[in-house]
């Protein structure tokens, strides 16, 4: 468990290729308590993302603090672990290897990585399918490998950027239902974006809402049903929680349609009730509201990342290159990514060595110290891996 501590956050996203720059977030503050959950809603392209990356130390603010349990964030660590907007498991691995995958870069013993697993499986419904790939499995199993492989390293905190969007309604809730099972009997603190707001009301001690780009804290809404009391069907039919649940509806209407009087405040649920009342609205504009929400929930913005692989170094390393590593001599590398390499990927990778040609799905990394690599490694697929000495 552990606290996490946001103050005056901003971030610029710059592009290299139309010379622009984007603020995605000013000014965000907020705070999360030891073990709470808290989810993020807000509308498309607000830096909900943005705001996980920041966290999880994958990209560096432009300004402001993020602290967690009291430690200034400045780069990834164990002690926080992400699951993604886009699937990324790894697809050469069985869902056992993929569970264990933290585990193993954490050194974790294999009897207790085994044991670790295994309780992963039972807690997310993997019973029998320990042994499959990734491509026998469907989406919503895929999924559940994703969260089990996040929680089973034992982060102290756990980011989840829309971790069940691609989902069908009833496989989503499913899931929804596990996560606060499993979350309730390992009590990490949570951060949880997502574009729907019943999840949102039903998953959350809280739930922070976001304003449009660049993103700031709107409104922060206490849930005041204990989570421990919850179900999803009492969330659902709750009179109170449809207060609530109409009040983000409508602070989240007023972001996307850009009609709000911005005074730059943080204002709570009981603040605004006054005013969100008298805007009481009909079943149809809720409808038609939802439509809104969902359509831009496809709208997904691509906040590629890599898939996490792992190098089996140094074994299978060229005998050259292994030597001139233990000689602790540099290394020449390339870096691949599933997905289109990003902006933000290029100046986190700049932090284990020289940025060389950069490629639609690579990146060449040159002057990588033999420590540095092995750190690389875990994180992201590393190929090609040659003597470096010439510089
Ligand atoms: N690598 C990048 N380079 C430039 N701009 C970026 C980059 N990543 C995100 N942005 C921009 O920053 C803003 C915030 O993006 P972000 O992905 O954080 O939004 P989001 O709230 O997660 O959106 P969604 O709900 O669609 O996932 C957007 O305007 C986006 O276009
Ligand atoms: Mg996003």
């Amino acid at each position: 468990m552990s606290s996490i501590e946001i103050k005056d956050l901003r971030h610029t996203y710059y592009n290299p290729h139309t010379r622009q720059q984007v603020l995605a977030l000013d000014g965000v503050n907020l705070t999360v308590g030891d073990g709470e959950f808290v989810t993020v809603v807000g509308p498309s392209g607000c830096g909900k993302s943005t705001l996980l990356y920041l966290i999880a130390g994958l990209v560096r603010p432009s300004s402001g603090e993020i602290r967690v349990d009291g430690r200034v964030v400045s780069g990834p660590g164990s002690d926080r672990g992400m699951v993604f907007q886009e699937i990324a498991i790894l697809p050469w691995r069985t869902v056992r290897q993929n569970i264990a995958h933290g585990l193993e870069i954490q050194g974790v013993a294999r009897e207790v990585r085994e044991t670790i697993v295994k309780r992963y499986v039972d807690l997310c419904g993997l019973n029998g399918f320990e042994d499959k790939y990734p491509y026998e499995l469907s989406g919503g199993m895929r999924q559940r490998v994703a969260v089990a492989r996040t929680l089973a390293s034992n982060p102290k905190v756990v980011l989840m950027d829309e971790p069940f969007a691609a989902l069908d309604a009833q496989t989503r809730i499913t899931l929804a239902q596990e996560l606060h099972r499993i979350s309730l009997a390992t009590s990490p603190t949570i951060i949880f974006v997502t574009h729907n707001v019943e999840e949102a009301l039903y998953l959350g001690d809280k739930v922070v809402i976001m304003s449009r780009r660049p993103g700031r804290v709107k409104s922060i809404v206490s849930v005041p049903v204990p989570r421990a009391k919850r179900t999803y069907e009492d969330v659902m039919g709750n009179p109170e929680l449809e207060e609530i649940r109409q009040f983000i509806f409508n602070a989240i209407r007023e972001e996307v349609m850009g009609s709000v009087s911005d005074d730059g405040e943080v204002r709570s649920f009981d603040e605004v009730q006054g005013d969100s009342s008298k805007g009481r609205r009909r079943w149809w504009q809720i409808l038609l509201h939802r439509t809104i929400l969902s359509a831009l929930g496809v709208a997904i913005v691509a906040g590629g990342y890599a898939v996490k692989g792992a190098l089996d170094a140094p074994k299978k390393l060229d005998p050259d290159v292994l030597a001139a590593v233990r000689r602790g001599e540099p290394v020449r590398v390339v870096v691949h990514f599933q997905f289109p390499v990003e902006d933000f990927h290029i100046r986190y990778l700049q932090s284990y060595g020289t940025v060389g040609a950069v490629t639609s799905h690579e990146i060449q990394l040159q002057r990588v110290m033999p420590q540095q690599l092995l750190k690389l490694a875990g994180h992201y697929w590393v190929e090609r891996v040659e003597s470096d000495r010439g510089g």
